[in-house]
């Protein structure tokens, strides 16, 4: 065992108990503050606070809207139904991802299509995407997994050749840059959660859907709050995927501080590739990609008894995702048993998620990478 992480105790040396999660929500005295003035003005939903952190928001993603609602995953439903992605359509979608990313295309009554993605970077890969296009395609669904954005160029040239809507899952990758370009305004439309786990959130559940085209924007305003643009005047059915005035007010908070957030996350993968490249497969960045590292997945053959040594040892573990979406359930039983996707297959079965937040110490990740390197070492 290595002196790190021992200590003096009673004489001898003795391992010091680490404690280290998977990952954790800042909170400073200027959050509580603002969740308090907001109890106190009286005002709760779709006010003053929500058009302000919206505004910020879509300024950040350089788009012309942004729209908040409940979850990512109630931006994703309401960006199909914004697009008019209905029953009898087609929808490609990356089946390395959370279940969110296809459930609600299959809640709008289209059909999620299943597409491998590319071993390097887990993100779809385009010859499967032009592979799969058919005349019943509507949208590209890609998702710019772990916070490494998705083969935009390639992916918007087959949208383009075939007339298909592109809609971003960003919901993991705040901030990240495509060729110079924030993601989520890459596309017609582009999906966010803020989730407590994610690079930046609203200590909830909450969602946001960005766009430059101000039609989406307003069929989303609109279906997010019953369907309504006077207060008793119903133009459509709508849905209550509101955003509340809490929320939004962390969320302008938590906005301020996410380009530095993005920044400590990528120098803690810094180090974690300096001590784990040649022990594990690390994530690649490709180089017309900023990774904001939401998560820091690497792959080993032993990753589930590592999983369990590094629980032994203090250091909480995920794995994203153990079943790929297109083997869950849920999906076999709404679409019936889909084709082998054999990269999504095989990675499932090796990936596993280390700790990753901004605050997490230079030694908790050496920590960490010593004790990986002991497992491997030894078994
Ligand atoms: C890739 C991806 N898509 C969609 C979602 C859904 O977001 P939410 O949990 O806010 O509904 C998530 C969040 O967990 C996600 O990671």
């Amino acid at each position: 065992m290595s002196r790190r992480g021992l200590q003096e105790g009673r004489g001898l040396l003795v391992e010091k108990k680490m404690n280290i999660p998977l990952s954790k929500v800042y909170m400073d005295d200027a959050i509580r503050k603002t969740v308090l003035e907001v109890l106190d003005s009286g005002w709760y939903i779709l006010r003053e606070k929500v058009k302000e952190f919206e505004d910020k928001f879509a300024e950040f993603c350089g788009v012309k809207n942004a729209v908040c609602v409940s979850s990512g995953t109630a931006a994703i439903f309401l960006s199909l139904l914004a697009l008019d992605i209905k029953a009898g359509d087609e929808v490609i979608v990356p089946s390395f991802s959370f279940i969110a990313s296809a459930a609600p295309v299959i809640q709008v009554g289209a059909r999620p299509v299943f597409v491998d993605v590319e071993a390097r970077t887990y993100e779809a890969d385009p010859e499967k995407i032009r592979e799969a296009v058919t005349e019943r395609t509507k949208a590209i669904f890609p998702v710019h997994l772990f916070g490494h954005p998705a083969n935009i160029d390639a992916i918007l040239d087959i949208a383009k050749k075939n007339d298909l809507y592109v809609i971003e899952d960003a919901c993991q990758a705040h901030g990240a840059v495509y060729k110079g370009r924030k993601v989520g305004g890459l596309g017609n439309v582009g999906c966010f959660s803020f989730y407590p786990s994610k690079n930046m959130t609203v200590c909830g559940d909450g969602g946001c859907v960005v766009t430059n085209d101000e039609e989406i924007a307003e069929k989303i305003r609109m279906l997010r709050d019953h369907g309504r643009r006077e207060k008793y005047v119903f133009d459509e059915l709508g849905y209550n995927f509101r955003f509340n005035e809490i929320q939004a007010a962390i969320g302008i908070k938590q906005l301020e501080k996410l380009p530095s957030w993005n920044e400590a996350r990528r120098n803690i993968a810094k180090m974690y590739n300096r001590a784990l490249e040649g022990v594990v497969t690390t994530p690649v960045e490709e180089p017309w990609a900023r990774h904001v590292y939401h998560l820091y997945v690497i792959r080993t053959k032993k990753r589930d008894s590592l999983s369990e040594f590094l629980k032994q040892h203090g250091v909480s573990t995920l794995v994203h995702y153990p079943v790929p979406i297109h083997q869950q359930p849920a999906i076999t039983g709404a679409l019936g048993a889909q084709p082998t996707l054999r990269i999504t297959e095989k990675i499932a079965q090796e990936v596993l998620s280390l700790p990753m937040y901004p605050s997490l110490a230079a030694t908790e990740v050496e920590y960490v990478s010593e004790k990986i390197s002991e497992f491997l070492e030894t078994r």
